[in-house]
């Protein structure tokens, strides 16, 4: 290893060209705080010879990732291609096997293949650093892994989709339904190429699935989360949610239970006055928890040029200081199979719904919910057609099995005109 600590860095987007604006604007400053240059030695992205906004001359150029990532003159290997199969994937696991610590800001890499990448990566001796795939800007990764190492961890919760976020709080600001914001969004270039991707809750699934992952001792398991996106989500739900006290957030939860590991990212209601009901336009935040240190909440914006460079440059900085943690917070080979929890923590549960403008129509919905245990707190009714009913249900604490039974139950009632909206009441 040279005193210089030298880099590789691969796709030259958003995130690789603010991190190249880092290493050449701080030069002296990473110097100072990492007791050795850091320099980049080569760099590679698809296209040769474009103009990105940055002095890229003194750097060796290679049209493909993977023999970047064998360089001899590389030391890190910096992954910001992005997705989970194809150059990025190839490319990462192309330096663990010539001996490179890498750093990535692929979310979607780590949650798929995770596990892998760590055992490839321990064997090998070397370490994986992704500080910038999970919210952004926010250093969630080294306060679980360090900041928290002391705590059992409870609970982990996120707002981790900026996008989700601005069209949700769009939508509570300006009176507008979600197509609008939606087509207001595609305009500013909000959204990813795939939008089910933001929209579907599955970039922030991602992002948790890592999470749970190092909270709780776990092989990172992506498939195992419950995932809703906040399409179905109406104006006249962001409205009443507020009329009851409450903001609806597309809302990351992973936490234990004495019956398994609960992972969910799906729209819930939180109460306005909380830190995660205050959370405003694109913003990210990260809420964690543990026995000893209590709660602690990190705001930040979760994407961007220069939010996102800085992270993979703490990554960075971290190399050329030696400091190498396993993967995720613990060896590969100690990390357990999650157990998915058989039954989800009760929660109080918002349901909207059209009902007949009948006589009667009411009271058959209470009984259905009354029957499947489930008791009621609020209950409002708005502005009826001559026809229709538009109800809005709080209910006090339940399982979700109970309310997935009255759901069920409900179509038999005969008064319900559209399918009824369920949306979780988190207590945070
Ligand atoms: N943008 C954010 O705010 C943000 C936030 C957190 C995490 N991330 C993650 O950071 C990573 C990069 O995101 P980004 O927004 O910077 O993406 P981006 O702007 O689309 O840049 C991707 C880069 O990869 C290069 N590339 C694509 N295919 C390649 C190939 N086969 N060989 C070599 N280079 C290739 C592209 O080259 P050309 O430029 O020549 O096309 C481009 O420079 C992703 O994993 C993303 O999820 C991004």
């Amino acid at each position: 290893m040279s005193t210089t600590l030298r880099l590789g860095i691969a796709g030259l987007g958003t995130v690789g060209v603010g991190t190249v604006k880092i290493v050449q604007r701080n030069a002296a400053l990473l110097t100072a705080r990492t007791g050795r240059e850091i320099a980049i030695s080569a760099v590679s992205a698809r296209t040769k010879g474009l103009d990105r906004g940055v002095r890229l001359n003194d750097y060796a150029w290679e049209d493909d990732p993977v023999a970047l990532a064998r360089r001899d003159d590389v030391d890190v290997f910096v992954e910001l291609i992005g997705g989970d199969e194809g150059p990025a994937k190839d490319a990462v696991e192309a330096a663990i096997d010539a001996g490179k610590d890498v750093v990535t800001a692929n979310k979607a890499l780590l949650a798929m293949h995770g596990q892998s990448l760590a055992e490839r990566a321990e064997a090998k001796g070397v370490s994986i650093r992704y500080e910038a795939a999970v919210a952004g800007g926010i250093p969630a990764i080294k306060a679980l892994t360090e900041g928290l190492a002391g705590n059992e961890i409870t609970r982990v919760m996120g707002v981790m989709n900026g996008t989700c976020n601005y069209i949700l709080t769009r939508m509570q600001s300006a009176g507008m339904d979600y197509q609008t914001v939606f087509a207001e969004c595609e305009e500013l270039g909000y959204l990813e190429a795939d939008p089910t991707l933001d929209v579907g809750g599955i970039d922030a699934g991602h992002k948790l699935a890592i999470l749970a992952a190092i909270a709780f001792g776990t092989k990172v398991d992506f498939g195992a989360l419950s995932i809703q996106g906040i399409e179905r989500i109406t104006i006249e739900d962001i409205e009443r949610a507020t009329d009851m006290g409450y903001r609806i957030k597309l809302l990351g939860v992973a936490q234990h239970s004495g019956r398994g590991l609960e992972a969910r990212m799906t729209p819930c209601l939180v109460p306005e006055a909380s830190p995660l009901g205050q959370l405003e336009g694109p913003t990210n935040m990260v809420v964690l928890e543990g026995d000893s240190v209590g709660q602690i909440v990190l705001r930040g914006a979760g994407a961007g040029e220069g939010p996102t460079a800085s992270a993979v440059m703490a990554d960075v900085c971290d190399l050329a200081r030696g400091i190498r943690l396993p993967v995720f917070g613990q060896p590969a080979s100690a990390l357990r199979e999650p157990v998915a929890s058989t039954q989800e923590t009760p929660a109080p549960f918002y349901l909207r719904m059209t009902l007949v403008d009948k006589p009667g129509a009411l009271a058959r919905i209470a009984a259905v919910l009354g029957e499947c245990g489930i008791s009621i707190d609020r209950m409002r009714q708005y502005g009826h057609s001559s026809t229709d009913a538009p109800v809005l249900i709080v209910t006090h604490k339940a399982t979700r099995d109970a309310l997935d039974a009255a759901m069920a139950a409900m179509h038999g009632t005969g008064v319900l005109v559209s399918e009824p909206v369920a949306l979780r009441i988190e207590e945070v």
